[in-house]
């Protein structure tokens, strides 16, 4: 029985958060971690050893004996009471520094390890990324490296509560027992109400990162525009403080006092105290009790009063929560980010010889009766879609906002994969393929391709090409009088600069037309010329088609004049394929994309014609 309840007890413990942070501590650094363990028992023991060296010292000079070793022990006692602390200070701050560093590189692991992403666009591990994320940033408590010293303190009193009492033992074995109850009663109600412990629920959580919005809405450059125009300050202002008031209410709720337990603890305390302090007068008077160890009891008597506020730390409990949420995510982020098992060898299709993805795709592209959607539970984006892509060719990819082009274009760099049907390259599934050295045969711009804060040369290639390769593609984007190639793109970097939104198209571009001469053979254009000029727009198309004319193309646009340019028209619509063939052929079947094509010509005409108005204006 005795055995099962231990059993029961340390199964508790070790589910407990706060094991759980201890045992991060642990990983971040087992050196340091020791360290901070053993100073910090020492730092509680020093009460309990002030008591016995001072009721030493009283009880020799009461016996008139040397006093050499008595105030030596005192002195020593005393400057390790004063060492001790600022040590381990020290040591916590620098273990809470690589704790804050582990559990970063955890998470930032954990974050990019999965081949997919629907880990980082999962609604049920929104909460627990954005605690882990702004874990440290001092929103919920304070940075680990200050936070350690938070922790170690209540650790200290919790620590010295005990063995204060372990030393009254030899006064009465009893006299500990009533101590520790009275003031263990009290820390359980200040731990009830003192510590808010349910900052991990839903309601904080929300409330919290709605918090967190509006504060970046608030100082970050990229709102400040539409927050001015709209006049939106204010909203956000409120927001702000609404959500923030909201997490102060709860916290109120959370950590009130209890009157009525209050009372109780007050009255457990006081009984517990007046009995032990009856006990050692009595003691005293009777003469049972010399004043010596009368002076070590009543000091260590008092001390037990520590448990009270020993282990008390909303520190630890605000570092616990996150720690154990960058602990639980990498496995849950791994599930909901990783690609569909490859289906069972007997179903695969593997062509007839060996795989060379290097060569891929020789043949051509094909999507199989492929079902997509986001969200399973609804309809899906892409229903079925039968689309076959030859090899060395292009094809445009038309359709309304919301489609499912891009969709189409992820699934193409295998971001997801389809619930039904599949993606076959050469009559491979691409599911088949390991998934990096398919990755490298396939390059694209994506809509929202990424603006990275590095020179203009690792924007290009990110990965290292020469220069000569770099300066051939940022040409062939019309990217050539951008910057120079060391520049950083992004102000508040020496000499860093900030490109118009073409000129990032440019050189988005850019990056792509280097894989290609890197040997990516399937090159994805999402909206690439959606932000040129209509002069450069129709420049440029021209040299990417030039420079991709010998790998296979996939653009998507809603700029007809270059869709028009390509092999092949897919016309997308419901998630499939309603028309499928050149521009000239379309034209001829007077359907769907004729009547788009009309519109927008026109519209452009009128367009051009005033353009060439303003340039002949300019001429006179
Ligand atoms: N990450 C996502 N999670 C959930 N749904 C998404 C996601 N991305 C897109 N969708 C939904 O899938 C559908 C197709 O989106 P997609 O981005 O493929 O459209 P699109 O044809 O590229 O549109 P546009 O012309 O506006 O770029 C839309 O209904 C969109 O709401
Ligand atoms: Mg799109």
């Amino acid at each position: 029985m005795c055995h099962r309840a231990d059993v029961g007890m340390w199964r508790a413990l070790r589910r407990r958060r706060e094991w759980a942070f201890f045992g991060v501590l642990v990983k971040a650094s087992r050196g340091l971690a020791a360290a901070w363990w053993v100073l910090l028992v020492l730092r509680g023991a020093m009460p309990a050893l002030l008591a016995i060296a001072t009721g030493v010292l009283v009880a020799a000079v009461r016996g008139g004996e040397r006093l050499t070793a008595p105030l030596t022990f005192v002195g020593i006692v005393f400057v390790l009471f004063q060492v001790l602390t600022p040590l381990q200070q020290a040591v916590g701050a620098v273990l809470g520094a690589r704790t804050a560093q582990w559990l970063h590189d955890r998470l930032m692991v954990g974050a990019v390890a999965p081949s997919g992403m629907g880990h980082l666009e999962s609604p049920e591990l929104a909460d627990d990324l954005s605690m882990a994320r702004d874990f440290d940033l001092g929103m919920t408590g304070p940075p680990l490296v200050l936070g350690m010293g938070f922790i170690a303190s209540g650790l200290v009193q919790l620590v010295a509560g005990v063995l204060s009492a372990l030393v009254l033992v030899a006064f009465a074995w009893w006299a500990p027992l009533v101590l520790l109850l009275a003031w263990g009663s009290t820390h359980w109600l200040l731990r009830e109400s003192g510590v808010w412990r349910d900052r991990n629920t839903p309601e904080v959580r929300a409330a919290q990162r709605q918090a967190g919005y509006a504060y970046t809405l608030a100082t970050d450059p990229p709102a400040a525009k539409e927050l001015r125009l709209f006049g939106l300050g204010d909203w956000v202002v409120d927001r702000f403080t609404e959500s923030r008031t909201r997490l102060f209410d709860l916290q109120y709720q959370a950590t009130r006092l209890r009157e009525r337990p209050l009372a109780g603890a007050l009255l457990l305390v006081l009984s517990g105290n007046a009995l032990v302090f009856w006990a050692l007068a009595d003691a005293v008077a009777d003469g049972r009790l010399g004043l010596g160890a009368a002076t070590t009891y009543l000091q260590t008597a008092v001390g037990v009063s520590a448990v009270a506020f020993g282990g008390l730390s909303w520190a630890l409990d605000g570092a616990a929560a996150p720690a154990v949420a960058v602990l639980r995510l990498p496995s849950a982020m791994a599930e909901a980010g990783a690609l569909a098992p490859r289906p069972p060898a007997a179903t695969r299709r593997t062509s007839t010889g060996v795989l060379d993805v290097a060569a891929m795709p020789a043949r051509e592209v094909r999507f199989r009766d492929v079902t997509f959607g986001y969200d399973t539970s609804s309809r899906p984006v892409l229903d079925h879609f039968d689309l076959t892509i030859p090899a060395g060719s292009s094809m445009a990819i038309v359709g309304v906002n919301g489609a499912g082009k891009t969709t189409l274009a992820k699934l193409l760099c295998r971001l997801y994969d389809p619930q039904e049907g599949a993606l076959e390259v050469d009559g491979v599934d691409i599911r088949d393929l390991d998934v990096d050295a398919y990755r490298c045969r396939v390059t694209a711009v994506f809509q929202d391709f990424v603006r990275y804060e590095l020179a203009l040369r690792d924007n290009v290639a990110p990965l290292g090409a020469p220069d000569t390769a770099v300066r051939a593609a940022l040409a062939a984007a019309g990217a050539t009088a951008v910057t120079d190639l060391d520049t950083v793109l992004a102000r508040g970097y020496d000499h860093g600069s900030e490109l118009s939104g073409g000129q990032w198209q440019r050189v988005a571009l850019a990056r792509a037309l280097a894989a290609v001469q890197q040997g990516a053979g399937l090159v994805l254009l999402d909206e690439p010329t959606a932000q040129l000029d209509v002069r450069g727009e129709a420049e440029i198309f021209q040299r990417i088609l030039e420079a991709t004319r010998h790998v296979t193309t996939v653009l998507i646009s809603h700029r007809f004049s270059t869709v028009r340019q390509v092999d092949r028209i897919c016309v997308l619509e419901h998630g499939q394929v309603v028309e499928l063939g050149s521009h000239e052929e379309l034209m001829a079947r007077g359907g769907r994309y004729r009547t788009m094509f009309e519109l927008q010509a026109s519209r452009f005409a009128e367009v051009d014609e005033q353009g060439q108005e303003v340039a002949y204006d300019s001429l006179d």
